[in-house]
């Protein structure tokens, strides 16, 4: 059985539709969420997939640790781990570790999170990469913050 990590917050913005990418890219550019994004992760370690490094690199100020099964992958600036399991045991000892993504690694990281922050994106993008569905059973909603065309919300897991 999974046990939840209360250092574990997984960060994302989602389409209406569910679409966060296409494998490749984001489908927006929100420069406030953008913005958003830097001011809440910084100087907390982030753990990514390797398509989600592959599409921004290492990040200023914040530890990255990528998740790939390539025996022989590395890039400068961060760490590797070949298990989420073993990245997150990397950063146990931070009291607030970001998971950033993308849609394979969200949805393993589920389990483990204490926390979401997502940005509800008022768009229904093309798009091949999704964030897994947010159970109301698991998940309560506790602040949620209204922008122009997206919102800010945050989800606590119950109990
Ligand atoms: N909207 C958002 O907030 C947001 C945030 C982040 C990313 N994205 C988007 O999401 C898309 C990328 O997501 P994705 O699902 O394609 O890829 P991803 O989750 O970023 O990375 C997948 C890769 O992670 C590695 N991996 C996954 N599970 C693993 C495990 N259990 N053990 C070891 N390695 C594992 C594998 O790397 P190897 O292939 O190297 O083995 C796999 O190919 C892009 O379009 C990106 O722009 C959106």
């Amino acid at each position: 059985m999974t046990t939840v990590l209360p250092n574990v917050t997984l960060i994302a913005a989602v389409g209406r539709n569910g679409i966060i990418g296409d494998g490749l890219t984001m489908p927006w550019h929100i420069s406030e969420d953008l913005k958003f994004f830097k001011r809440t992760t910084m100087g907390h370690p982030m753990v990514m997939g390797r398509r989600t490094f592959d599409s921004m690199g290492a990040l200023p100020g914040r530890r990255s640790v990528v998740v790939t099964r390539q025996a022989d992958w590395s890039a400068p600036g961060v760490e590797v781990a070949h298990s989420l399991p073993d990245a997150l045991a990397l950063v146990a000892d931070d009291e607030q570790v970001f998971v950033v993504g993308g849609g394979e690694i969200y949805r393993q990281a589920m389990a483990y999170a204490a926390r979401l922050l997502v940005t509800e994106v008022d768009q229904s993008p093309e798009g091949s990469v999704t964030f897994p569905p947010i159970d109301a059973a698991d998940w309560a909603e506790t602040a949620r913050e209204e922008r122009s065309g997206f919102a800010w919300v945050t989800y606590e897991r119950r109990g």
